[in-house]
């Protein structure tokens, strides 16, 4: 008969589970100042995600007010261009209403397998950052949307896309309000073999 496996039902595990579930992607934030050095934590945090080879592939640009008003006139400039003029203004003034803006960039590799690598750990790295926040109140919406790939906002970031490249466009803040969501049930995504 195999030992019993050591008891690892407790309170702060159920706790933790609840933070890893309960974080969501926020659309709507509070007007409300968030911490420098919270955000500076979460950063630090993200580093110790796994990473193969230990690469350190990840590179974060936290966006000041002249940096995010330049973002603002380039949506409103590329939405416009799209969809109109009236189109662009109304994500302009939807985007403004984002508190606080980080890029998580990661470098770009000639070896398709190391590029994969790299995209995974700054990806697992995003998530640490986004759960710490969570933990500590804040919501984030991670974005890849068009901007992030338009070579107006590398120059606004003030780097190469040939060197690195746009992982997510991160919002965050206090939320206004915090939506539902839902997920498959785990015998639909669990293959146990023998
Ligand atoms: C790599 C990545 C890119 C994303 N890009 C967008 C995006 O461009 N626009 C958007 O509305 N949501 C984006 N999201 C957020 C997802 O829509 C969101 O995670 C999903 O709806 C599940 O909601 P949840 O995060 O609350 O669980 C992105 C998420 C990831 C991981």
């Amino acid at each position: 008969m195999k030992p019993a496996a050591p008891g690892y039902e407790s309170e702060s595990l159920r706790r933790f589970a609840e933070v890893l579930k309960g974080r969501r992607t926020v659309e709507l934030f509070l007007q409300t100042a968030i911490p420098d050095k919270l955000i500076k934590e979460a950063l630090e945090v993200a580093t110790w995600a796994p990473n193969h080879h230990v690469t350190e592939p990840w590179r974060f640009y936290l966006l000041g007010p002249a940096s995010i008003s330049r973002c603002l006139d380039l949506c409103e400039e590329l939405v416009s261009a799209k969809k109109g003029a009236a189109a662009g203004v109304f994500k302009r003034k939807r985007w403004s209403e984002k508190p606080g803006w980080l890029v998580v960039t990661c470098a770009t590799s000639d070896d398709a397998r190391r590029q994969l690598e790299d995209y995974a750990a700054t990806a697992a790295g995003v998530q640490n950052l986004l759960l710490y926040l969570w933990k500590a109140g804040i919501g984030t919406k991670w974005t890849t949307g068009a901007i992030t790939r338009e070579p107006r906002f590398a120059e606004i970031l003030g780097i190469d896309f040939t060197t690195e490249f746009v992982v997510g466009l991160i919002w965050f803040g206090y939320p206004k309000l915090t939506p539902t969501q839902y997920r498959k049930a785990l015998r639909e995504v669990l293959t146990e073999l023998p």
